[in-house]
């Protein structure tokens, strides 16, 4: 979701004639995109805050936007006192008034819905992948979590604007689009004269543009994986098989106390019927340790998750405690060390399990995505439809087409190596 709201950000200043730097003593404006979701990320954005202020060319406007600005209010300029905005997520098209008006502060911290969709120009050219947001805001009140805070009650955009973005995207070079929301799989929108539409709908539509291939969304709530969902999986190839789910924890003690009203049975049947949708589909979790009152055997009970339903490609935390939320005010905080010690357990057993699932394609062929060059800047990296990163053999200089078949040679636990096969 930052990514995107990156990339409109930088669209609507280009639009303004601005060009994109990231050196700071260049700039003449500095905008720090934030992350409210744990303490860390908050904390990283004023330390930030501390470093450009005495980094930047002295006139240079600078200031945060997303859920930082909202979560921090005017806090944040009690704080760093030379700032000149907080624009919080839902209203960070409002930025070009601080060029107008460069002297003023410019706040705004309030949920504006959908509006910023409306207001903000489409850009001219699109990466291959495109990033749809098709929702706002998360009607789950997980107990740890901060976002129904920064982003509001859950709100669906109209069908026909997505696919309008969707379109537009097509037009101007995306062969891949991700669908986005806090709960995207709940995206639920009834037009004027009562028609439903799903995101099986938005699915769908999208399949039938030609130039594009692949189809993704992220990220999905257990019990909104509703039938005509898991059946996109059986009829639409162009859907990739990969799913992040977040299962958080394999507790049901630690699940109800997140207030994730979900049984671990109700989860594996819906993995189950994925699978029998679309066989070779993985899923994908994000997992938190260490959650106000998490035993042991809570623990443990992760761990066997983790095992059974074999995820790849996840992302572990530590419980953070975030203000607005009622885990933070919870008996039973787990200590750090303990948290840190189960995040390791789980982190190389999540690692364990993904090395497996790499070294398993080793030998297949599959189509991928053109990412671009790798890090030291002499082969190109492919994306595969389960997401990793595959370092081939092909010169980061010579012609490539975007998508191509790719046959795997080696395996580690984050990528692989392969070559472009016919
Ligand atoms: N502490 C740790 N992790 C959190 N997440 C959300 N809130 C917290 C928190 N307070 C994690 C969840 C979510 C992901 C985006 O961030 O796992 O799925
Ligand atoms: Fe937060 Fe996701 Fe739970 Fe919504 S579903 S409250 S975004 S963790």
């Amino acid at each position: 979701m930052n990514v995107y709201d990156g990339q409109r950000i930088a669209a609507m200043l280009r639009a303004r004639g601005m060009n994109q730097t990231e050196n700071i003593p260049d700039a003449d404006i500095i905008i720090l995109n934030t992350c409210a979701v744990r303490a860390k990320a908050t904390d990283k954005v004023f330390s930030a805050l501390g470093r450009i202020r005495l980094e930047k060319k002295p006139n240079a406007l600078f200031g945060i936007v997303g859920c930082v600005a909202r979560e921090s209010g005017a806090e944040a300029f009690r704080r760093v006192p030379e700032l000149n905005f907080v624009l919080g997520p839902q209203s960070y098209h409002k930025l070009p008034e601080i060029l107008e008006n460069p002297d003023t502060k410019l706040f705004n911290i309030d949920l504006g819905g959908l509006e910023k969709f409306d207001e903000m120009p489409q850009p001219d050219t699109s990466p291959a992948l495109a990033y749809i947001p098709i929702q706002e805001g998360c009607n789950h009140c997980c107990t740890y979590c901060i976002v129904p805070y920064t982003r509001g009650r859950e709100i669906s955009r109209p069908f026909d604007d997505v696919i309008r973005d969707v379109t537009h995207a097509a037009k101007t070079g995306a062969i891949e689009i991700c669908f986005l929301g806090q709960n995207v799989n709940g995206y639920k929108y009834t037009s004027p004269d009562g028609h439903i539409y799903r995101l099986s709908d938005l699915i769908g539509t999208t399949a039938k543009l030609d130039t594009i291939k692949r189809i993704r969304f992220t990220s999905s709530y257990p019990t909104e994986m509703t039938d005509d969902l898991i059946d996109a999986f059986r009829t639409e190839p162009k859907l990739l098989p990969f799913l992040n789910m977040p299962i958080q924890s394999g507790s049901q003690n630690v699940l109800t106390k997140m207030n994730r009203p979900y049984t671990l049975n109700l989860y594996i049947d819906i993995v189950d019927k994925l699978k029998n949708a679309r066989p070779d589909i993985q899923i994908s979790s994000d997992f938190i340790v260490g959650f106000p009152g998490e035993t042991d055997s809570d623990f443990e009970q992760t761990l066997d998750i983790a095992r059974r339903i074999k995820y790849i490609n996840s992302f572990s935390f530590k419980y953070s405690p975030r203000p607005h939320t009622a885990a933070a005010l919870m008996p039973n905080q787990i200590p750090e060390k303990i948290k840190s010690e189960r995040l390791t357990k789980l982190d190389t057993l999540l690692n364990e399990i993904q090395r497996n699932f790499n070294e398993s394609l080793v030998g297949k062929t599959l189509p991928c995505m053109l990412e671009g060059p790798d890090k030291t800047g002499r082969h190109l990296v492919y994306r595969t439809p389960y997401m990793q990163p595959c370092i081939t053999d092909t010169p980061h200089d010579a012609p490539a087409p975007q998508l191509a078949n790719i046959k795997f040679t080696a395996a580690n636990k984050a990528s692989l190596r392969g070559k472009i096969v016919k």
